[in-house]
Order: structure tokens, then C-alpha cells, then sequence
């Protein structure tokens, strides 16, 4: 690697030494503000409060830092990024430095007016979130009643201010069996994709597993309806399907890697190799408040810890896919072990796959116990 090469892509030598280069994608939490309140969020259990959020100066720079840095994608999420009234002006910004804009949305706060305004600004896609198909179930599941008719109101209108739609679909025991009403859903809306993707048991939806894990029948039963479906509408609509990790062989190649393709940054401004490691109670991230991105990618302490294959233990290390998998989830080694740096109990070669796998199904076959609210944290009462 000769000085320049190291100079253009801007990634430290010991990065490209592991075969890492610039990181592809920019997940912005603008603000965790939400009016929902998902009981399987994956915002942290501690959410960061409005004043602490970086102001709209802030924001600007980290997403120049993130064009500068040789990122193509930014995703505008939160909570609700459609709180924040500088949006349109973050959005104008990513399109000034050649960052495609994915805006990650409820959709409940948007009207036509201003879906037309993001458009101008230069915004490339838009994904929508549905709790179900059943309008009450949905309402209830989100915590927000006259949601999901706002929701389809808003799905249309994507398409008609002429932006392409995806519909994130997050499914559970409480709704699983609608999983072909999702994908007929998807088509009355005109989305071009569907995200089929079971809950991830990460921070709210650890907290609420019990009430969301599917047995593993009602999973196969469900997995068999998208399979036929992605065969009959090839072409049609694009279909994308994650399996719940409690039943998987193996585990799934989390983040594309730790530290190897996406940077995430808080509304506070700390910055995460993942949206879920602050589970990870020993690491320290640094804040783009006081590093710039490229900084953090080359140097954090928190996105060196589990790189590469060195931190591994002996079983991934000496496995054929620990350059594939990069030996599972962390957080999920961290939430169901209490150790970040154990192969991830989602692989069948782990000594306890068994017995997360039991927990599922006992879980399952248990009547769902009622929903811990996002910011009701404690509170088993369902809001009216
Ligand atoms: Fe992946 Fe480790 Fe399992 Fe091998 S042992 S498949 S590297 S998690
Ligand atoms: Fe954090 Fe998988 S969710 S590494």
C-alpha cells in the first residue's frame, strides 16, 4: 500500500491490514422523539432527550464528514426524524455532497406538503413502518391510535410526490399470521420492496421478547408464505426476509462485520459501530462532537474492540466462517451470555444454541405477557 493509496481512501493503514476500507453507510438518528411507542423500538433503553440533541450546524458537518470519508448512503431514522424541522435542510445537504438520502419513517407526522418539500430538497427513497395489517392491532402494537390509517394515507402520497417505497414489515407471534396481507399491502401501495424482518431482540425488544417470540411452527409456516410469494411476484416486488436468530443454524454476519461497513451516530452525537452496542456496558464511544468521522472510524476504541478475527474465541477462530459471519452478533453475545467476545449463541456450534433455542420455544408456547412500552419503561398498562 503505497502513501497515496493510504492518503485517498482515508482509512488508517491498520484498518486496510483486516481488509477494511471506507465504510458504505451513514445510519443518522436525528432525534429519538417519537410519537410511537413500539414495544420492540431498537433505540436504547435510555433515550436521548430533546436537549441533548446536536443542533442543525452539528448534523451538517457529520454528514459533509461522511461524503469527505467516501460514505454513498446516509439513512435519516430516529425515533421519528420527521420531528426535526431542519430535515429539508439535512436532506438538501446530502444531496449537495452526493449522499443518497433513505428517510426511515412512521410517516405519522407527514402530510403531502411536506413529502413534496423533502422531494424538492432532493430526498431519494422513503421506507414506512407498519405494525400490522389489522388496523386495531397495528394501533395498539404502536401505541398510537389513528396510526395505521395515517400510515397508508402516507404511503400513497410517497408515490404520488414520485418517490420510490419500501414498507418495513416487522413481524411477531401478534401478527405473523398476516404476513401475506403485509405483502399484499405492499402492492396496494405501489412499494417497489417490502422488508419482511422478524423482531431482532435488542434493547425494547429484549425486554418484551416473551410477548413477541413465534413458536417455531407458526416461523416455518410463515417463512413457506414469503418463499412462494417472492417466487410469484419476481419482478414485481422485491422482497427481503430476516429470520428470527433464536431458531437460525447460523448466525447471520451482523452489520456486514463489526466496524466494517456502517457507522452509526445517537442524536446526542455518540458514534456506534451498531445501532444496538451500547448494550455493550464496557465500551467507550466517542462523540463526532469532539472527533470528526473519519477519526472514529480509524482510531474508536469501541469500533477496534471485536474487528478482524483476533478478539475471537477458539471455537470462531479456528471455524471456516469466521471471515463470513465474523463469528455472529455481538450484542447478541453480550444480551444472552453476559460476554460480547463469546461466538454468538445463534450458531448451532455453540455449546448454548440448545438452550437459547429452548427459551424460544418455551417463550412461544407461554401466553404473551402484556407489552413494556418505549418510554413507559416499567409500565405493563396498554394506552387506550
Ligand atoms: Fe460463525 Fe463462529 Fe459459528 Fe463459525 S463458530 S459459524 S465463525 S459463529
Ligand atoms: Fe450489534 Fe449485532 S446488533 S453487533
Amino acid at each position: 500500500m503505497t502513501q497515496a493509496q493510504v492518503q485517498e481512501t482515508g482509512v488508517s493503514p491498520a484498518l486496510q491490514a483486516m481488509g477494511i476500507g471506507r465504510p458504505l453507510a451513514l445510519l443518522a438518528e436525528l432525534s429519538h422523539r417519537c410519537p410511537l411507542q413500539c414495544p420492540y423500538c431498537s433505540n436504547p433503553l435510555e433515550l436521548d432527550e430533546r436537549s441533548k440533541e446536536m443542533a442543525t450546524k452539528d448534523w451538517l458537518r457529520v454528514l459533509s464528514e461522511a461524503a469527505e470519508l467516501g460514505m454513498h448512503q446516509v439513512h435519516l431514522s430516529g425515533g421519528e426524524p420527521t420531528v426535526r424541522k431542519d430535515l429539508e435542510e439535512l436532506v438538501a445537504h446530502c444531496a449537495q455532497v452526493g449522499l443518497y438520502t433513505n428517510l426511515i419513517t412512521s410517516g405519522v407526522l407527514l402530510d403531502e406538503r411536506r413529502l413534496g418539500k423533502l422531494k424538492e430538497s432532493g430526498l431519494d427513497h422513503v421506507q414506512v413502518s407498519f405494525q400490522d395489517t389489522e388496523e386495531s392491532n397495528a394501533d395498539r402494537i404502536g401505541g398510537y391510535q389513528g396510526g395505521h390509517r395515517k400510515k397508508i394515507e402516507v404511503a400513497k402520497l410517497v408515490g404520488k410526490v414520485g418517490l420510490p417505497l419500501t414498507i418495513n414489515a416487522v413481524m411477531h407471534r401478534q401478527n405473523l399470521e398476516h404476513v401475506d396481507d403485509f405483502i399484499a399491502l405492499a402492492l396496494r401501495l405501489g412499494a417497489q420492496r417490502i422488508e419482511i424482518a422478524q423482531v431482532q431482540y435488542y434493547g425494547w425488544a429484549l425486554e418484551n421478547r416473551a410477548a413477541f417470540m413465534p413458536t417455531y411452527a407458526q416461523l416455518q409456516k410463515a417463512t413457506e408464505v414469503v418463499e412462494s410469494a417472492r417466487e410469484r411476484l419476481k419482478g414485481q416486488l422485491e422482497i427481503d426476509y430476516v429470520v428470527p436468530d433464536y431458531y437460525a443454524t447460523r448466525p447471520k454476519n451482523c452489520m456486514g462485520g463489526w466496524g466494517r461497513q456502517f457507522m452509526y451516530v445517537a442524536p446526542s452525537g455518540e458514534c456506534l459501530p451498531c445501532h444496538a452496542a451500547k448494550c455493550i456496558t464496557h465500551l467507550r464511544f466517542d462523540s463526532v462532537m469532539e472527533h470528526s468521522l473519519g477519526w472514529i472510524w480509524s482510531h474508536s476504541s469501541a469500533f477496534n474492540k471485536y474487528r478482524g478475527t483476533e478478539w475471537m474465541p477458539p471455537l470462531c477462530k479456528g471455524c471456516e466462517r469466521r471471515e463470513i459471519d465474523w463469528g455472529g452478533c455481538r450484542c447478541q453475545a453480550m444480551a444472552l451470555l453476559g460476554d460480547a467476545a463469546e461466538t454468538d449463541p445463534a450458531c448451532s456450534l455453540s455449546p448454548h444454541h440448545k438452550d437459547i433455542f429452548q427459551l424460544a420455544e418455551s417463550e412461544a408456547a407461554a401466553a404473551p405477557p402484556p407489552f413494556i412500552y418505549r418510554r413507559l419503561r416499567g409500565s405493563s398498562v396498554e394506552p387506550p
